[in-house]
């Protein structure tokens, strides 16, 4: 808890902060926010995520902090990302977002965060450290005149708590081909379980589980959005859409893709594409720690590199900070933080601004395209090995949010 010098009072929610907190959730996010931010508060000690600013006894901003999980190849790292981010219009521009940010971010170092990532607001989380760098996916329009084969032979019905490990595991076999991925975390599994918006679909051929999808109303009735759709076969998304539009089939539904390419396979051709034209967010609050956590990944491009049976250091600069990578045969063998350092370059080294390094090991480019974009990211002599280090990734994100 900390107390501003105008008496404004931060501290964690507590269970009767519900109401304020549904109010001003309403009256930023919309109404439409309000399932969600009841069910994310009262379930299972949900509202230890909320952080507020109290004036008195009137609530004048929140925000909450999810415990989330990113793989980055084999490697899990602990993130949080926030949500519900709203101060009332009469308590605006005072740093009142900007302060819970601040222990929100907190929280999240002190919990062993790696990483943040979130979907926001236009540019307001570029200022905390936030930078734009998962391509969120597209979608597809089916329209009610569009005519799905589906074939034979599948049901599809509610999801209920007893499928969660189904459901779990047809989404890990839908993301093992992405570099970067999230899962939901157990608190957004209960949240849609419980959610008055949100359907989970499971699909099944004689019993057996074969595609799942998240079915969500869009403003009417003749619309519905289809996403975190889970399978491998073309057919059984077809099914998954005929059940979205209903008995009359006379919705239009927008079916978001995923990264392994089912959905693409399935409506290429049959129905209208289009761009998100949004990303996710990511903030890196220290890039040696970073490169620690995700250390063994690194070690595993290297070994099947042409760099496999080289010893050397690889030195790389943030230029606030630096690290001294050490390899060995196929492994690398420690990483040691360094001072703030100007010209790496010259001394053999790379160059990598810190607000470049979410992009650098997570995002689309890889290091050599980045390389070409950016005047201060300068791989200089140590090209061949940062590529292999940092190639181009591919990422399939799972957010309580619809992608
Ligand atoms: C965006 C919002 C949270 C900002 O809250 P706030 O308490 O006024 O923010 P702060 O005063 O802490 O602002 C921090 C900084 O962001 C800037 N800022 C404020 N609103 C901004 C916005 N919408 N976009 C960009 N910058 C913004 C401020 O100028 C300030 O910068 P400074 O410190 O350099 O002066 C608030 O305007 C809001 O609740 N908006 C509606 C919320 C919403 O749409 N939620 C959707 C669901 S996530």
């Amino acid at each position: 808890m900390r107390t501003r010098l105008d008496g404004i009072v931060l501290r964690g929610a507590r269970e009767d902060d519900l109401e304020q907190i549904l109010e001003l959730t309403a009256a930023r996010g919309g109404p439409e926010d309000l399932p969600e931010a009841r069910a994310a508060f009262t379930h299972a000690e949900g509202h230890r995520q909320f952080y507020v600013a109290y004036d008195g006894d009137r609530l004048a901003s929140v925000l909450t902090l999810w415990q989330e999980n990113i793989r980055l190849g084999s490697t899990r790292l602990p993130a949080g990302q926030m949500d519900f981010v709203a101060t009332a219009t009469d308590y605006e521009h005072r740093g009142l977002a900007r302060d819970l940010v601040t222990i929100a971010h907190g929280v999240s170092a002190e919990r062993g965060d790696i990483l943040q990532i979130l979907v926001g607001i236009p540019y307001f989380y570029r200022q905390f450290g936030y930078r734009y760098v998962l391509p969120m996916p597209g979608h597809y329009t089916v329209r009610p005149d569009t005519r799905i084969d589906v074939p034979e032979g599948i049901t599809v019905r509610d999801a209920t708590k007893a499928d969660l490990d189904t459901l779990e595991s047809l989404q890990d076999r839908v993301q093992a081909g992405a570099i970067v991925a999230m899962g939901h975390s157990d608190a957004t599994w209960e949240w849609m379980f419980s959610s008055e918006t949100v359907t989970l679909r499971l699909a099944e051929r004689e019993g057996k589980a074969i595609g799942t999808a998240r079915v969500a109303p869009e403003e009417d009735d003749e619309h519905r959005a289809l996403s975190e759709v889970a399978t491998s076969e073309v057919g059984v998304v077809h099914a998954l859409i005929e059940d979205a539009r209903g008995a009359s089939a006379a919705r239009t539904v927008q079916v978001t893709e995923r990264a392994d390419g089912t959905v693409r396979s399935a409506l290429s051709g049959l129905a209208e594409h289009g761009d998100s034209g949004d990303e996710f967010l990511l903030r890196i609050p220290d890039p040696v720690a970073l490169l620690e956590a995700v250390r063994s990944e690194l070690s595993q491009r290297l070994a099947t590199s042409p760099f496999a049976k080289e010893t050397g250091e690889l030195l790389i600069s943030f230029y606030s900070s630096s690290a001294t990578l050490t390899y060995d045969n196929g492994s690398i063998t420690g990483i040691a933080p360094g001072p703030a350092m100007q010209g790496p370059v010259h001394g053999g080294g790379s160059g990598v601004p810190p607000d470049l390094v979410a992009d650098l090991v997570f995002g689309p480019h890889g290091a050599e395209a980045l390389d070409d974009l950016y005047p201060d990211l300068n791989l200089g002599r140590r090209r061949g090995l940062m590529s292999v280090l940092f190639p181009p990734q591919s990422a399939d994100i799972l957010t309580y949010y619809l992608g």
